[in-house]
């Protein structure tokens, strides 16, 4: 019986989450089909003003990086995996970018903004790469880039061993990582696990195409 639930509730997670990524694939405006095998996206709808603080604490907008090529990703400090992971080849793409890697900034942007001050960011950003620039903001502002950028984001709850609720939390959320042109426009979209060396040929093909 106990497995019979067990399988319900799996099959239950599994239809969500299937649900979940066609309501983002259909809202992002994203030809499904135009999805490359390096991950990339040809879709539109994606991305646009924001008002946000970087790590320093001066107050950013999307203007302030108008004119460079933004690489963007959503997660908070305390993630205790897939942030790591994804930030560190992040670093190694702009690495393999070599002299091509300074027309781009590459933000980090808290979905955390309660624990993520501009301090804190300050210190976990250059844990990867002093290029990393680090935002936050208030809780509005945070939710308005993430619902921009169609990223979903949830706080949960730590349980204890006995599953009931503990202190503290911490935020599921999608992991894709967003090219966006010197014009502020969506270029494309990487999943989670795209090696550094596919990030940085297809970025190196967006940039010649435009240039
Ligand atoms: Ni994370």
């Amino acid at each position: 019986m106990l497995r019979i639930i067990r399988w319900t509730s799996l099959s239950i997670a599994v239809v969500l989450v299937a649900a979940w990524v066609v309501v983002w694939l259909t809202g992002a405006g994203a030809q499904r089909n135009d999805l490359s095998p390096a991950g990339v996206s040809g879709g539109v709808g994606v991305g646009g003003p924001f008002s946000l603080t970087d790590q320093s604490g001066r107050p950013v907008t999307d203007q302030t990086y108008s004119g460079r090529w933004m690489l963007v990703y959503f997660g908070y400090t305390s993630c205790p995996d897939v942030c790591p992971t994804e930030l560190q080849d992040l670093s190694a793409t702009l690495d393999k970018l070599g002299p091509d890697s300074v027309r781009i900034v590459p933000l980090f942007v808290t979905l955390d903004p309660q624990r993520d001050t501009p301090g804190v960011l300050a210190d976990y950003t250059k844990l990867f790469d002093d290029r990393l620039v680090g935002l936050t903001g208030t809780p509005d502002q945070v939710a308005a880039v993430a619902a921009a950028y169609r990223v979903y984001f949830a706080k949960v709850a730590n349980k204890d061993a006995n599953g009931k609720e503990a202190s503290g939390y911490q935020v599921d959320h999608s992991s894709f990582l967003y090219l966006m042109g010197p014009d502020g426009r969506f270029r494309g979209l990487f999943r989670p696990g795209t090696s550094p060396q596919e990030l940085a040929e297809a970025i190196r093909e967006r940039m010649s195409a435009a240039s």
